[in-house]
């Protein structure tokens, strides 16, 4: 067994162009699934798998994530004095007392291989996750960094990645793997390609927005040269872990994903959310019989 996961990192120093205007202020992560912005969702996330210590790589506009995980001492003061404890219970747990969290920038948005990169100061030598809070995974049970973490630390401490089976006409939206089962849930992987056309794809399996990986990839990725798009892609070093270590594996996680990237699937994941309120429910429901 290898050593347990501890350490989460959130690349949230993207543009979020697919949501402009609203993101010219506010992050992405910060847009609301319901009354919870994405990244909380992440965090708990985070949390199920056993981290205690997360890494956001923000950018200097987005000061309103740190601002979230912040003591919010007036508001707290004030729900204190009302008598409002469920409210106040709320505001004081989006952060468990037991986590820390911690803030490093990308000046520069150079891609997501970099992002990961500038967390390298903190993690160190160690195995980490990844969370992309812009894929929202909604399961009952145990997260999928939760279900990654245990398939890594069992196989000696492998990289993971998240795939899901995606429609064939839309390979060219994702990273593609092709990879060899090796049971229900996971595949040993061979090789990734970036956005293939439909023709050209290995398999439908997508590269989804969590990772496990061992704190070696730091060093791939500072090897990396810039690739597609003129960004440093974790693909790259992913791939370069594959011909150094032999295994990286494919797992097909328990859960419902949700690109909230997008607006079609903020849409999906809110009407998700609302579905498991029965008043929200009854709402959702009269509002499609009558439009
Ligand atoms: P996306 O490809 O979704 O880009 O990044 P984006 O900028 O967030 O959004 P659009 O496409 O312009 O609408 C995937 C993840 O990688 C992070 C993003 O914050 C997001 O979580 N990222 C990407 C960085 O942190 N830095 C980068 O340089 C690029």
């Amino acid at each position: 067994m290898s050593k347990p996961l501890r350490k989460v990192v959130f690349p949230v120093a993207g543009l979020g162009t697919r949501f402009l205007p609203a993101t010219k202020v506010v992050a992405k992560e910060m847009l609301p699934v319901l009354d919870r912005p994405l990244i909380q969702y992440a965090v708990d996330e985070a949390v199920d798998a056993g981290a205690d210590t997360l890494v956001f790589v923000t950018n200097r506009y987005k000061h309103a994530i740190a601002d979230y995980f912040d003591k919010a001492y007036e508001l707290e003061a004030k729900l204190q004095e009302k008598g409002k404890s469920d409210l106040l219970a709320m505001v004081q747990g989006t952060l468990p007392k037991h986590v820390r969290a911690i803030f490093v920038t990308q000046p520069e948005a150079l891609g997501l291989g970099h992002a990961v990169l500038c967390a390298k100061p903190v993690v160190g030598d160690e195995p980490f996750g990844v969370i992309l809070p812009d894929d929202l995974i909604w399961n009952a049970g145990r997260g999928a960094l939760g279900q990654m973490a245990e398939l890594s630390q069992a196989q000696g401490g492998a990289g993971v990645i998240a795939v899901e089976e995606v429609p064939h006409d839309e390979t060219d939206k994702y990273g593609i793997v092709a990879a060899t089962p090796v049971d229900e849930r996971s595949a040993a992987i061979h090789h990734m390609v970036e956005k293939p056309k439909p023709a050209d794809a290995p398999s439908n399996l997508a590269v989804v927005g969590r990772y496990v990986l061992p704190g070696r990839i730091f060093e791939l990725l500072e090897r990396t040269t810039p690739g597609a798009g003129g960004e440093i892609q974790l693909t790259d070093a992913i791939e370069a872990l594959l011909k150094e270590q032999g295994k990286v594996l494919a797992y097909r996680f328990h859960g419902t994903r949700f690109d909230c990237g997008n607006k079609a699937g903020l849409v999906r994941a809110t009407m998700h959310m609302a579905m498991q309120d029965p008043k929200l429910a009854a709402v959702v429901r009269e509002f499609v019989a009558t439009h």
